[in-house]
């Protein structure tokens, strides 16, 4: 959700300032840029340098700025408030609350504030008191209905020695409340997103199995979008060499095609959305045997197999609200074993690939698909990478739904 944002993080004088370092550190590892800027007492509280250092970024404070050479220049506020994705001000003390909820321009950072017409969040923090006074609801009340997203201050205890509401909420709180804010504003905020990915190993003694040539690429790009538009997502992936950037996905990795219809089964009740991209072996071997089989040891080496569980077949058959989405990987007669897969199997829609295009199904990181839905019948899409590709597929899941 962070990863290239641009976040201004604004800081006023209060005790909590000491743990803006933490804060700025939070987003630059979730990969966003960070930029600070702070009021003079803030600057009592905490070191510019260390907020410069982390966030890689200078920290103004002042309306003004000196070179080395004393000329003299201005801070833009205006292009540093549209430069900002989102603004977070943290701590926010009282005073600084009621100078943003009444339009007082004072400091680099309210005047900063004001140009701002991104989303704000701000994190109050002051002692026990100050935060239950009329005044200081008032400000917030205020700060609320001008759209801006109050982040509540915690429990515990305060600079003062008392102990009650008022402290600014820990870093990884106000990290988590803007990241779940962030996801409310998506499509597929509240969605259960279960895919499967890469291909299935079926083994045949302890060194050789039964597999194919699929990275994993075309799910794991389904997976992450459909976790930047704001579902939760469960990945559930056959053996590849690919890692998950995005650490809110939650990864489950499986070996053979039975292990991978138990895993989706665990999932499945719960979710909303289902997308089979996994290339799931057919069949396996009747036998499996314990140790590496010997050359010699076999006169006649043929493998018996045996049928693996259909997953997606199975979900077609025991679903009630959710919507299913698979994959076709074809050789020939692309249209005609698809629409059969689609029918046969129960499902909403069915994304096809073939290998007769080049670039496209597995061994590349692009792919030419068509969607197929039930609904609303064939639409076609050029070579393109797998990761436009997934945006295709869900921008057609998003009409569907
Ligand atoms: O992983 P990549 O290298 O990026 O390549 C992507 C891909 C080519 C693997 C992907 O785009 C793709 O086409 N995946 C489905 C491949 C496949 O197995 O197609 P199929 O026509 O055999 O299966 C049809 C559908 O049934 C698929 O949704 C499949 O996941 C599902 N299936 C198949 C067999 C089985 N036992 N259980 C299943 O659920």
């Amino acid at each position: 959700m962070l990863r290239g944002k641009n976040i201004l993080i604004g800081i006023s004088g209060g005790i909590a300032a000491y743990k803006t370092p933490y804060l700025v550190r939070l987003f630059k590892l979730a990969g966003a840029d960070v930029k600070v800027i702070l009021t003079d007492s803030a600057s009592q509280f905490v070191s510019p340098l260390t907020l410069a250092t982390l966030s890689e970024n200078p920290v103004p404070s002042s309306f003004i700025k000196e070179d080395d050479q004393g000329a003299i220049s201005w801070n833009n506020h205006v292009s540093l408030a549209l430069w900002a994705d989102f603004m977070v001000v943290a701590p926010a003390t009282a005073n600084t609350l009621s100078k943003m909820a009444h339009g007082q321009s004072d400091n680099l950072l309210l005047v900063t504030y004001l140009s701002a017409k991104c989303p704000v969040f701000i994190a109050p923090a002051m002692d026990l008191d100050m935060y239950k006074h009329k005044s200081t609801k008032e400000s917030l009340d205020r700060l609320a209905a001008f759209g801006h997203a109050i982040i509540p201050a915690e429990e515990g205890l305060l600079a003062s020695g008392l102990s009650g509401a008022g402290r600014m909420a820990e870093p990884e709180h106000i990290v988590a409340f803007i990241v779940n804010h962030l996801k409310g504003l998506q499509p597929l905020s509240g969605k259960r997103v279960i895919v499967t990915a890469g291909p299935t190993y079926e083994p045949i003694d302890p060194v050789r199995f039964i597999g194919n040539h699929s990275s994993g690429l075309m799910g794991y790009e389904l997976a992450e979008y459909a976790s930047k538009l704001g579902a939760e997502v469960v990945l559930i992936s056959g053996p590849t060499s690919l890692v998950v950037a995005d650490e809110t996905i939650k990864k489950i990795g499986v070996g053979t095609a039975v292990e991978m219809n138990k895993a989706v089964l665990a999932y499945f009740e719960a979710s909303d959305i289902f997308i089979g991209a996994a290339a799931v072996a057919d069949y396996r071997p009747t036998h499996v045997y314990d140790q590496k089989i010997k050359k010699e040891s076999l006169a006649n080496p043929n493998i018996e197999l045996i049928k693996n569980p259909d997953i997606i077949a199975g979900l077609g058959k025991i679903r009630r609200h959710q919507f299913l989405l698979g994959f076709a990987l074809e050789t020939q007669d692309v249209l005609n074993n698809g629409t059969k897969k689609l029918q046969s199997k129960n499902l909403d829609a069915i994304v096809l690939n073939s290998l007769e295009d080049s670039g496209a199904g597995f061994g590349h990181k692009t792919n030419k698909v068509q969607f197929l839905s039930k609904k609303n019948g064939l639409k076609s899409f050029p070579l393109k990478s797998k990761k436009a590709v997934a945006i295709d597929i869900w921008n057609e899941i998003l009409k569907e739904l």
